[in-house]
């Protein structure tokens, strides 16, 4: 299985949803690809942000051999699942798709969580590390959930 995570710029949020959730596969044996990219192509070769890899450093969770890579509509078919930080990268990826197969691999990572209320991970990139540890605690939370949802799809 290959699971792609996508926000705007690829150096936040959707670098920590990698991570966190390769982090959870290989620790459960799985030889599930996690990947993640930016709807935009602003930071193409960055590390992620200092401040989602202090926040996955201080988790346990390394995030430092990531570089940020644009969104591209070839990866609708070669992943299996495209998970959406927000609703704005949600409609971004969307618009590329052509088929039915295409769109419904395109979903929020958020309906994952455990509130149904909640469908976005904020953007922290002007703000201070504790938009950094909420991001993690979300997707921590979110990636939790689609891994339960997978594996008792698979039983
Ligand atoms: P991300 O955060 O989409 O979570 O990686 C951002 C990173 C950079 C910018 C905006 C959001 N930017 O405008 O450069």
């Amino acid at each position: 299985m290959k699971i792609m995570m996508v926000c705007l710029g690829n150096i936040c949020r959707s670098p920590l949803a990698e991570g966190i959730l390769q982090h959870k596969i290989n620790k459960l044996g799985l030889d599930w690809e996690v990947a993640s990219s930016g709807t935009a192509g602003y930071h193409v070769g960055a590390l992620p942000d200092s401040r989602s890899m202090e926040v996955a450093q201080r988790n346990g969770v390394d995030i430092s051999y990531q570089r940020s890579q644009q969104f591209n509509p070839s990866q609708l078919d070669e992943y299996d699942f495209i998970l959406a930080m927000d609703i704005q990268n949600y409609e971004d990826i969307l618009s590329y798709c052509a088929t039915e197969k295409q769109r419904q691999k395109v979903q929020l990572i958020m309906d994952y969580g455990d509130d149904p209320n909640v469908q976005e991970v904020p953007d922290p990139y002007y703000g201070g590390q504790d938009g950094f540890t909420n991001v993690y605690d979300m997707l921590n939370e979110a990636t939790e959930g689609f891994l339960q949802t997978m594996i008792l799809a698979m039983d």
